[in-house]
């Protein structure tokens, strides 16, 4: 019995219509994720028709298709980018060969472990902001916050498609603990760290789509490069839709920052205090939050020294970031590369095999591309006259994983004594008082063109709507 008209409700350029066993999969799953959606997508939203892009094909005209719907109606569709018969494994042991259709049988671990960890991020973050919805500063931002929920769902489409047409049974048993797991469970947590933490108000969120958003764009670009072609014709087209989320974080801040700063030139001040009083962020807090998402981000690229690393790179599994971009042999057996560890409570830099320190490769890559985003937040506070600065903190700051997380670090990069880690950590990292601080401005406001006071609004709307346009319209 099928309750699934196949081209209209799932768009796809899979031959989703002609293929039975996918078929049977995904009918077991769909009313499954429906029901995660209900019970842990964004709260109180099912009436809601929000202005949404959806992808109805890969081609530069169907991939953003605006319109209003209902969230739970989302069209979530299944789309690889467009493939090259003749494409050659580019990097690793396999450097070459053609690159595979299918799983092979040596690598199906290892590739299920992946595409498992990666598909597990996707609902984590919708279950980590679900409740923002409720406290949104504009229906601008509304509509903004159920574009990327809807679009993290469709990537965990995207990877239940591959575990379900690739990996048979136990494809389809990883499909249904996808949605067993929960954000925050202590007893079925998601897999990784910062999938855990909460995003309890919309400075959090925007922090989380700047940097945890864009680790997510680093995973994607170096899975991208895979061997196996069908996980790298997903995950290309799911890099764009990426780049929206981060463009919310990034945009996000800059707008927060405006604020800020017309606040302390107004009152010429930059007296924290006063700024809270007058109803924005003070520059303090929103680096602690910078701090802290920032630090648990590049946890998520794992140990700078690891064997699996190594070996899902030497077999093709997984690439470098812009892999075919990098002129040495993409092979790398023999190079070496600088990690840091801890010698004596100190932090030393030691050569490393390359093949070895790859978490490491691309977590440096990560840190490069973060730190320009956060010259362009500097600028908004340079051309309103505003002295301070924010920084990324130290790579050693508040590491839970790897060697560093031996050690307690200063943002600027001191190594601390436990004592004093204790004494300043409420400079450091946001404190209690920060998070209820931020959560007092939290109000809903939802006029259409109204903004929350700690919030400026932002340059131009949505596909070219003006600003006030109506984006969520309230069942
Ligand atoms: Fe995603
Ligand atoms: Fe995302």
């Amino acid at each position: 019995m099928s309750t699934i008209n196949y081209s209209e409700k799932i768009p796809n350029n899979v031959n989703l219509g002609e293929d039975r066993t996918l078929q049977r999969a995904l009918e077991g799953w769909q009313p499954n994720f429906i029901n995660w959606w209900d019970d842990v997508g964004p709260e109180g939203s099912t009436n809601h028709e929000v202005y949404l892009r959806t992808a109805v094909s890969v081609d530069p005209n169907g991939w953003a298709q605006f319109g209003h719907v209902k969230m739970r109606d989302y069209r979530w569709g299944i789309f690889l980018n467009p493939g090259d018969t003749n494409r050659e494994i580019h990097f690793g042991d396999h450097k070459g060969e053609k690159a595979w259709q299918d799983v092979p049988g040596e690598h199906r671990a290892n590739l299920r472990r992946i595409i498992v960890t990666q598909g597990d991020t996707e609902p984590a973050s919708v279950e980590q902001q679900r409740h923002l919805g409720l406290t949104a500063p504009s229906m601008y931002d509304l509509r903004n916050l159920f574009q990327i929920n809807v679009e993290e769902g469709r990537h965990l489409w995207a990877m239940v498609y591959l575990l379900h047409k690739h990996f048979g049974r136990d494809g389809r048993e990883e499909a249904e603990a996808l949605l067993q797991r929960t954000s925050g469970d202590v007893d079925n947590p998601r897999i990784l760290g910062a999938f855990n933490e909460k995003t309890p108000d919309w400075l959090a969120f925007f922090m989380f789509t700047y940097f945890t958003d864009r680790d997510g764009k680093f995973q994607l670009a170096a899975l991208a490069e895979s061997a196996f072609d069908p996980l790298a014709r997903t995950t290309k087209f799911m890099l764009t839709e990426e780049a929206h989320h981060m463009f919310v974080g990034e945009s996000g801040i800059s707008r927060v920052l405006s604020r800020t700063a017309q606040v302390m030139n107004d009152l010429k001040t930059d007296d924290p205090a006063r700024v809270r009083a007058a109803g924005a962020i003070d520059l303090p807090t929103i680096q602690r939050y910078l701090n802290f998402h920032y630090s648990v981000t590049i946890d998520l690229f794992g140990a700078d020294q690891s064997s699996n690393a190594a070996t899902f790179y030497s077999s093709g599994l997984k690439g470098r970031y812009e892999e075919g971009k990098r002129g040495d042999d993409h092979i790398l057996k023999g190079q070496t590369y600088k990690v840091l560890e801890v010698v004596n409570g100190q932090l030393q830099e030691k050569e490393v095999p390359m093949l070895n320190a790859l978490n490491e490769v691309l977590r440096d890559d990560f840190i490069k591309d973060s730190m320009a985003g956060v010259g362009r937040w500097n600028k908004v506070l340079e051309k309103a006259g505003i002295p301070t600065r924010l920084a990324v903190p130290h790579k050693a700051f508040n590491r839970q994983i790897g060697a560093l997380a031996g050690i307690k670090m200063s943002p600027d990069g001191r190594v601390v004594s436990e004592a004093e880690w204790t004494a300043r950590k409420a400079e450091w990292l946001p404190t209690p008082e920060d998070f209820a601080f931020v959560a007092s401005l939290m109000g809903r406001v939802v006029e259409p063109g109204k903004f929350a006071g700690w919030i400026a609004p932002p340059v131009m709307g949505i596909n070219r709507q003006p600003v006030d346009f109506e984006y969520v319209r309230f069942g």
